[in-house]
């Protein structure tokens, strides 16, 4: 069903780069990777790095105290597998209290609008809401409605921006190969309807990425991206020519108009990600995906579970960046 919005449709999703930060100057909410600065992403990733061993398995206690008192509140109006959970985890790893708000069975199936919901989750003592919602621009207009005290992180809006989801990405592109400013990354597929894909090209920007290739039929990509370093292939070989990074997103049916959704088996054939393919990219590339992943479609079986493959590392290593990123927020 579509949530009653009052007033949440998006004036500008690019609004949240300048509302992210207090008047202090400090980071209050995480909305975009759009115009955030080089030394707060860094301090995120430097953070996380520190929660990887927290959350390790040789941890008997994966706990530490300080989000303890907290209360996150996770508003997730589309689907989830990872994110949802992993920003549980990481909560609950913080010591925080976490609530999971199911849309479905909640008020909002019954016409109440989205900022009411938050009003009433504020009187309960909310300290930090984490939205999810098909409408670019929903988590900064909710930044903008809470109180001062109250936080909030962006956990995919439309198709504008997944912030948490570009930081983990590229904490992995760190942990595997070292300086991002000396490296080739090219990102396959539906470029134009992820929100993935637009964290990911800011936040490589600004830590000094000169080579950033999308690749993909001309429908699926946007005819020219404005930003220095990135550059648009319409074949495949040569946007994979040497890079060390190779990115594939999923088909995102939903967010398109009927007639534009491409054919599966067709997709795969000119632009899945095969073994045969991959051999294009530097031999010691990487291979990364989101989630959820569409076998066959956008990806071969044989790479996605290959020697290659980061994808699950992926996983885990955004319980430790979604880690930093609360624990940074609430501390300001
Ligand atoms: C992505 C999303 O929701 O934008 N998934 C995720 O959070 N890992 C990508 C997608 O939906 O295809």
């Amino acid at each position: 069903m579509t949530p009653n919005l009052h007033a949440l449709d998006a004036e500008d999703a690019n609004s949240g780069a300048q509302s992210q930060f207090n008047s202090l100057g400090n980071l209050q909410h995480l909305l975009t990777l759009e115009g955030l600065p080089k030394e707060t992403l860094l301090h995120i990733l430097d953070t996380a790095e520190q929660f990887v061993s927290v959350t390790s398995l040789q941890r008997e206690v994966k706990k530490v105290p300080l989000l303890r008192g907290k209360s996150v509140f996770n508003l997730f109006f589309e689907n989830s597998t990872r994110t949802r959970t992993t920003f549980e985890i990481a909560a609950k790893r913080l010591s925080a209290d976490v609530i999971n708000l199911d849309i479905q069975t909640s008020s909002t199936a019954k016409g109440e609008s989205v900022l009411d919901t938050i009003d009433n989750l504020v009187a309960m003592q909310a300290d930090i809401f984490v939205v999810r919602h098909k409408t670019s621009g929903a988590s900064a207009n909710i930044a903008r409605h809470v109180p001062s005290h109250v936080h909030v992180i962006n956990a995919g809006d439309g198709t504008n921006q997944h912030p948490t989801q570009g930081l983990l990405d590229l904490f992995t592109m760190r942990h595997f190969k070292k300086d991002i400013s000396q490296l080739k990354v090219a990102i396959i597929g539906d470029v134009i309807h992820s929100r993935v894909a637009k964290s990911n090209i800011y936040g490589l920007a600004t830590l000094g990425c000169k080579d950033i290739r999308v690749i993909g039929p001309k429908s699926l990509l946007p005819s020219q991206i404005d930003l220095q370093g990135v550059r648009v292939f319409h074949d495949l070989s040569d946007g994979l020519a040497g890079v060390d990074v190779v990115m594939t997103l999923r088909i995102q049916k939903e967010r398109m108009a009927q007639g534009q959704v491409p054919e599966g088996e067709p997709f795969f054939k000119e632009w899945g990600l095969t073994s045969e393919r991959l051999a294009q990219a530097d031999a010691q590339a990487i291979v990364m995906h989101p989630g959820p992943m569409n076998r066959g479609i956008e990806i071969a079986s044989e790479v996605a579970d290959g020697p290659q493959s980061v994808i699950l590392k992926q996983v885990t290593f955004g319980i430790a960046v979604r880690m930093a990123v609360m624990s940074i927020i609430a501390s300001n």
